[in-house]
């Protein structure tokens, strides 16, 4: 039976308690006390899994998903992703060093950025990442001659704003080229960018990388942004004479709720065709892709947990609900108006007739994590549940207030382990002189 949440990890139990992988989510809330997120293990392996499986079905296996660590990046999670048999994007030294840490193997390791320090390109070099992604020229520059320094030959990318903006609902072709990230196709940056890359002698490059947009609901835009790259590329084999191996169309699917069912499985069918008829008209070999999802992977693998400590109704505005937790360690809503389906979670199977706004307990009347929401009639000392937390949360959470960072839980069939500790407020000093 299809249960009534967005994912399958999601479930209720015999008591009307949220669980997730199996796991009752009020006796995770006792167990290891609130705020706390919740990781499931199940899902971010099946997500993986359809990933890449998309590949096998639509590609012949050519390409690669890799993980944008950036969603939510500690050990854990990149040894989970990795041993599924993805590769990991990185956008910091410190994101690279949680990768290593974790054991991953460097070449699977790809590093992007639009501003990447001399200390993180050393950084990357010495590690011996998969390949760098290129931003600017005053970065290549750099990369070749630290590159030259080292004696060694440098796989890059380049990054390419190729004009298509894809925001949530719908994608146009604007030629926008107002985007820190990357060269832009239009003005002839890029091929010019391009050339100059070629000519070094300690870079290689292998190809060509673009990102159009975050929360993309269907895969239209990513066929649209293959053509227009493969053109691109196409044009390098002409012109330049320069044959590249490698196509990376960025991350940014995610379904919406309603289509949960949508496989991402499928991913790779109508880019496939569209990248192969391309490649076809211009005589140029398939390039291997690589896409990089980060939100798909865990948005839904996550929830968090929170102890209701206060309920504040005032007649004929609104009901606040307090919270344990806040914009500290889920900045979304107050960012980005970002919308969460909230539910007490020790009362599941109530009815969700109570307008609530849920407010954390931050000092700024901003701080709030959803308003004006239907939730269970709830009380104080309830367990509210913030469901898909996965991505993001986490990984932009702060200790404003000197607030401490929740411990971040992992379940899978039933089983739970802390993956990250706790924060103490000997971790808030611990770099205080
Ligand atoms: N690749 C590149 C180059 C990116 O810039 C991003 C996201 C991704 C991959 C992964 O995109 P995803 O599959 O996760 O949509 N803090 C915002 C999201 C910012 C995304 C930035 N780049 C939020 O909380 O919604």
């Amino acid at each position: 039976m299809k249960n009534m949440f967005v994912s399958d990890c999601y479930n209720v139990n015999e008591k009307g308690h949220l669980t997730i992988s199996g796991c009752d989510t009020v006796e995770l809330a006792e167990k290891y006390g609130t705020a706390l997120y919740v990781m499931s293990e199940d899902e971010i392996r099946s997500v993986c899994r359809r990933y890449k499986s998309s590949f096998e079905r639509h590609y012949n296996g050519n390409g690669t998903a890799l993980y944008a660590s950036k969603a939510f990046c500690c050990k854990e999670i990149c040894r989970i992703v990795t041993e599924e048999g993805l590769d990991l994007d990185v956008v910091s030294g410190g994101e690279l060093y949680t990768a290593l840490a974790a054991g991953v193997d460097a070449k699977h390791i790809h590093f992007h950025g639009n501003n990447k320090t001399m200390q993180e390109l050393c950084y990357a070099l010495e590690s011996g990442v998969g390949d760098i992604v290129v931003d600017n020229l005053n970065e290549l520059h750099r990369i070749e001659k630290l590159s030259a320094e080292k004696g060694v030959v440098t796989s890059i990318s380049m990054r390419i704003k190729p004009g298509i903006d894809a925001h949530t609902h719908e994608f146009i072709r604007t030629g926008q080229i107002d985007s820190k990230f990357g060269f832009a196709l239009e003005n002839g940056e890029a091929f010019e960018a391009v050339k100059e890359a070629v000519a070094c002698e300690n870079v290689e490059l292998i190809g060509l990388h673009c990102h159009i947009g975050s929360q993309i609901f269907d895969k239209a835009p990513f066929v649209l942004a293959a053509q227009v790259m493969l053109k691109f590329y196409n044009k390098i084999h002409t012109e330049l004479g320069k044959t590249l191996t490698h196509l990376n169309l960025g991350g940014g699917l995610k379904y919406k709720e309603a289509d949960a069912a949508v496989p991402y499985e499928d991913y790779m069918s109508d880019v496939s065709e569209a990248v192969h008829a391309a490649c076809k008209e211009y005589g140029i070999q398939v390039p291997y892709i690589y896409i990089e999802p980060g939100r798909s992977i865990v948005c839904e693998a996550g929830l968090t947990l929170y102890t209701v400590g206060d309920i504040k109704t005032i007649p004929n505005v609104r009901t606040y609900v307090a919270i344990d937790g806040g914009m500290y360690e889920n900045p979304r809503y107050a960012l980005y108006q970002s919308d969460y389906t909230c539910l007490i979670a020790n009362k599941v199977n109530e009815p969700a007739d109570f307008t609530a706004t849920i407010a954390g307990k931050c000092c700024e009347s901003g701080d709030l994590i959803q308003e004006n929401t239907l939730i269970q009639k709830p009380e104080v000392g309830d367990i509210l549940a913030v469901l898909s937390t996965g991505a993001y949360n986490y990984s932009m959470a702060s200790n404003y207030n000197r607030n401490t960072r929740p411990p971040v839980v992992m379940v899978r069939g039933g089983e739970s382990r802390v993956i990250i500790k706790g924060e103490t407020y000997e971790d808030l000093v611990r770099n205080d002189v």
